[in-house]
């Protein structure tokens, strides 16, 4: 983009891999501020296309399909509306939420990849890669682990360290293991095609390290020079894969491109997917138009993919725009640890709103203020429940609920005329058309914390002018005082809905509808006639709600049985027991049987009454097995019991013999279960 004004925002986020639901490090890295950018630029009357869609190809997805039993496009499928649904729940106001499963993806990647490949732009080549004999598969990516030759991480990937943060290639890992088998790979033979980043690295270098060194955040900055100073080689940009977009040239059969070329594409076949929705929408001059501004919302992780590679693609390519800016934020932790889908160390987008019905601005608000925009930060729910309670409840909140009340109370929620101004009130207006361009400087330079500070900052504004005004103490001798003051308190409530719209969409709409205030736009900011005298206000209502600390001790809860969950379980055999004889073995009559009937024995925790067809019989057992089994599961379930033990009376029931269950160190115990097909009364020797 040039240093000229645009004509036109096209505004892209990472798109989320569909292998697992939203959590709060995805929203505070990219979405909420990806949000706050594209709503502000649409009310300052820009025209703006917002991106986002499913990532679903590439090895994160295969995995979790093959953990799952299911198949790949099962498993994007179900989450893929889980996100879509969840981030429509917070108001994440894409204009387009595509997928890349989707044909016209697979249609556009493919054609993408045609013209480069025809054009020379790729560079084929054989070489060594790993192998996994037993599964009969090459080992790209995450289907190999290892070694990191740079931090020593006995847990990094094939094409990546997430301790130290260095891209891989799967044959530089020590000690490689596969994924797939726990096997150690052998190398094969394969072909592919690869993009020789090298070729483009004048060309990167003058783009980035001349270009952009002032206007792309530093860590951003400084992770691409890192990458050009180290010098770039030839990537692959293919793989031995059977789920992803087919590699569109003779003799590639059982290849796909790499899940990382196809990815950022999806941000142009998204484009083209919301063209097809109406007829007349042009998709091309958000993406070859020179006047358009593409910035790229992303996490730190995919920095040099969205700032190196996919740059180096629309320009090898010929006919795109690439990125004016590249926003990416630090991660962000959950109470001291980072953030993990694997070990479900997470606030879940879809929990969090079910949990918290109707607060999506206060997850969005804490987010923001607590953003890792410059380096990592830290989510815990006390923070979270401070900034509901001090800030958004007791500084914005109470600033609006206070003036709305005052005006019904003294003017029948009448705005009442302004009188003469004193110099107090002329410092207000002063100040209060200072706040809008403040904002807008920071949202435009991608700090969005110290835009939403602002926000904040004109609410301090207003308590403190009531607070300094006390029209509470003046009503009955000077009325008319009270208005002025009234009407200018109004004013700022006003603009706060108008600037505050960006960050929390739904209290601005809540505020507006309180004032009876239609839709505002950017360039109302900073007015103090928005509402004018003699208009009827509606009912005033509380915009937030304290948030007690039982909500905050539930899910403080909620992580310390994650905690458990993920303790590594003891493996401990106990010893085995002295030598019996054979016929003292021989005395024990185990049979197959049938549960027929279970229910959970009434006042305690770990008992079943049971009925079983023994073949023999049909009898009650009690069982203490509810702490493991639902009642409703085990029925029809073939289990074995020890039919000749004495009968004993086990809370008020006669209990006849007992099911065999294996129990394991941590306690847990599981049927010992013949197979479906041997009928009731098999003997067990
Ligand atoms: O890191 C991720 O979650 C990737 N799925 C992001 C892809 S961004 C873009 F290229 F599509
Ligand atoms: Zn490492």
């Amino acid at each position: 983009m040039s240093s000229t004004q645009p004509k036109r925002f096209t505004i892209t986020s990472a798109l989320p891999y569909a292998n697992g639901p939203i959590h709060i490090g995805h929203l505070a890295g990219v979405y909420v501020p990806a949000d706050i950018y594209a709503r502000y630029q649409r009310l300052k009357g820009e025209e703006v296309l917002f991106i986002g869609g499913s990532d679903e190809h590439g090895v994160p997805i295969t995995i979790k399909a093959r953990q799952e039993g299911k198949s790949p496009q099962e498993i994007v499928d179900k989450f893929h509306q889980i996100i879509k649904q969840s981030f429509k729940e917070l108001g994440i106001s894409f204009d387009i939420y595509s997928r890349t499963s989707a044909p016209i993806h697979h249609e556009t990647a493919s054609a993408f990849f045609k013209k480069m490949y025809d054009q020379g732009n790729f560079i084929e080549k054989n070489s060594q890669q790993l192998y996994d004999e037993e599964t009969g598969q090459f080992l790209a990516d995450r289907y190999v682990t290892g070694t990191c030759p740079h931090c020593n991480n006995d847990r990094a990937y094939g094409d990546q360290c997430e301790k130290c943060g260095t891209s891989l290639n799967a044959t530089d890992l020590i000690n490689p293991r596969s994924v797939l088998s726990g096997n150690l790979p052998v190398m094969k033979e394969t072909r592919h095609w690869y993009l020789p980043l090298d070729q483009y690295e004048v060309w990167l270098k003058d783009w980035i390290l001349k270009g952009h060194k002032d206007d792309w955040k530093t860590n951003v900055y400084g992770q691409c020079k890192s990458w050009l100073d180290q010098g770039l080689q030839p990537r692959a940009v293919t793989r031995d894969l059977d789920w992803g977009v087919k590699v569109p040239v003779e003799g590639a059969d059982g290849k796909v491109l790499y899940v990382w070329f196809d990815a950022p594409i999806g941000y142009i076949s998204a484009t083209r997917h919301w063209a097809s929705e109406e007829p007349g929408r042009d998709w091309e001059k958000w993406w070859k138009s020179e006047d358009s501004k593409l910035v790229h919302f992303i996490g730190k992780d995919n920095i040099v993919f969205h700032c190196i590679i996919f740059p180096a693609m629309l320009h090898a390519e010929g006919s795109y725009i690439v990125p004016d800016n590249v926003p990416a934020n630090e991660f962000l932790n959950l109470e001291g640890d980072k953030i993990s889908t694997s070990r479900n160390w997470a606030v879940w987008l879809h929990e969090y709103l079910t949990d918290f019905p109707g607060k999506q601005d206060v997850l969005r608000y804490v987010l923001t203020a607590n953003a890792p925009e410059s380096k990592d930060n830290d989510f815990t729910w006390k923070d979270f429940q401070a900034r509901n309670n001090n800030e958004l409840l007791a500084i914005l909140g109470n600033f609006i609920n206070r003036t709305l009340v005052l005006t019904d109370k003294y003017f029948k929620g009448l705005v009442p005329a302004v009188d003469e101004l004193i110099p107090e009130d002329e410092a207000l207006i002063e100040e209060i058309a200072s706040f809008p361009k403040r904002i807008s400087i920071s949202i435009e330079n991608y700090r969005f914390r110290e835009a939403l500070n602002e926000l904040m900052n004109l609410a301090r504004l207003g308590n403190k002018y009531l607070t300094e005004q006390e029209p509470w103490k003046k009503f009955k001798e000077e009325p008319v005082r009270v208005g002025t003051i009234l009407n200018l308190s109004l004013q700022i409530c006003a603009n706060l809905t108008v600037v505050g719209e960006p960050f929390l969409p739904f209290t601005s709409e809540k505020a507006k509808e309180m004032m009876n205030l239609g839709s505002t736009n950017w360039a109302d900011g900073g007015r103090i006639d928005l509402l004018t005298a003699g208009h009827q206000l509606n009912q005033p209502a509380f915009l937030f709600e304290r948030i007690d600390d039982d909500a905050i001790e539930a899910q403080v809860q909620k992580l310390q049985q994650t905690k458990i969950d993920n303790q590594p379980k003891t493996v401990e055999v106990v010893p085995v027991k002295s030598d019996i004889s054979y016929d003292d073995f021989c005395t024990m009559d185990i049979r197959t049987a049938t549960i027929l009937e279970a229910e959970k024995v009434p006042k305690t925790k770990k008992l079943l009454k049971l009925k079983v067809d023994t073949g023999i019989d049909v009898r009650t057992l009690v069982s203490g097995i509810a702490e493991f089994y639902e009642p409703e599961n085990i029925i029809g379930k073939k289990v074995c019991i020890l039919a000749n033990l004495q009968a004993r009376e086990i809370k008020g029931i006669v209990s006849h013999g007992m099911i065999l269950m294996a129990e394991d160190s941590n306690h847990r115990l599981t049927f010992v279960s013949p197979a479906d097909e041997f009928h009731n009364g098999s003997t067990v020797k």
